[in-house]
């Protein structure tokens, strides 16, 4: 497994895109480095191959890495960002993709897209999300670059505002969702195609339970419920709670600091 993490060295709270940044409550940038060490860290110990992209002063959100695109084989789709204080990392992920060999695909100016953060593979079946970040539009492009069927779902919650943050493939059959974080029809899509779907209550969600990542037999967990961890260690998952409040703070997790490339 490689993956692509970001140094939280400009990482702050500038401004306000998610309901969960205040700029009342700023980061501490000495813990928050501390928790990003200890991530990076933790997925060396278990083998993961960790590269890193160069932070760049006055992009914050840099370190979320999730948004920096999505990969699948050597094709790497550029995020199209939303927000106009983020649209400037775009370029530096892209340099990056290419000069590690990726074969770069970008999506058009009213095609919004933010990654990984919005896209997660469960069985055969990738799940695209739209609504707050994401436009349905940049869908199509998205199936056309990957040559795949994608199945699109409507995030309706905006304190979950990226599929990450609501949505965690466990295995090939089973993930694990906070329900109305997505409209109706889309909920009935996931039921349709996903044979075992756990409910997180909405307490469990607002901790970013969902913002996990699945690594060999471990997974790591900004945070878990004694409900739910004997449901996922029956997985036969190792469950590793890695502490990220500050990036908390952001509206992020431990699967928003991460982008797989493999
Ligand atoms: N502050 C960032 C934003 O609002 C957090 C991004 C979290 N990333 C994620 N994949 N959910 O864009």
């Amino acid at each position: 497994m490689r993956v692509l993490m970001c140094p939280p060295e400009y990482f702050s709270i500038d401004y306000e895109i998610n309901p969960w940044m205040d700029k009342e409550k700023p980061v501490n940038g000495v813990l928050a480095q501390k928790q990003w060490e200890i991530l990076k860290q933790s997925y060396s110990d278990l083998g993961v191959e960790v590269e890193t992209v160069n932070p760049v002063e006055g992009l914050p959100d840099m370190v979320f890495t999730a948004n920096a695109g999505l990969v699948q084989d050597k094709k790497a789709i550029v995020s199209n960002f939303k927000y106009i204080e983020r649209k400037p990392e775009s370029v530096y992920f892209q340099n990056w993709f290419k000069s590690n060999g990726f074969e770069v695909l970008t999506l058009d100016e009213n095609e919004l897209f933010e990654g990984q953060g919005e896209a997660l593979v469960i069985g055969d079946n990738l799940i695209v999300g739209y609504g707050f970040r994401a436009s349905l539009s940049s869908h199509e492009k998205i199936k056309r670059f990957l040559n795949r069927e994608i199945v699109s779902v409507k995030l309706v919650d905006q304190r979950f505002y990226h599929l990450d943050t609501c949505f965690l493939p466990l295995n090939s059959t089973t993930a694990l969702y906070f329900p109305r974080a997505f409209d109706e029809e889309s909920r009935v899509k996931l039921q349709a195609i996903i044979p075992n779907l756990i409910e997180a209550s909405e307490e469990e969600a607002v901790n970013f339970i969902c913002n996990s990542v699945i690594v060999n037999d471990f997974i790591f967990m900004p945070s878990v419920s004694e409900r739910l961890r004997s449901q996922i260690e029956g997985f036969g998952l190792k469950i590793k709670v890695i502490e990220v409040s500050e990036f908390k703070k952001s509206g992020g997790g431990v699967r928003c600091l991460t982008l797989n490339l493999d």
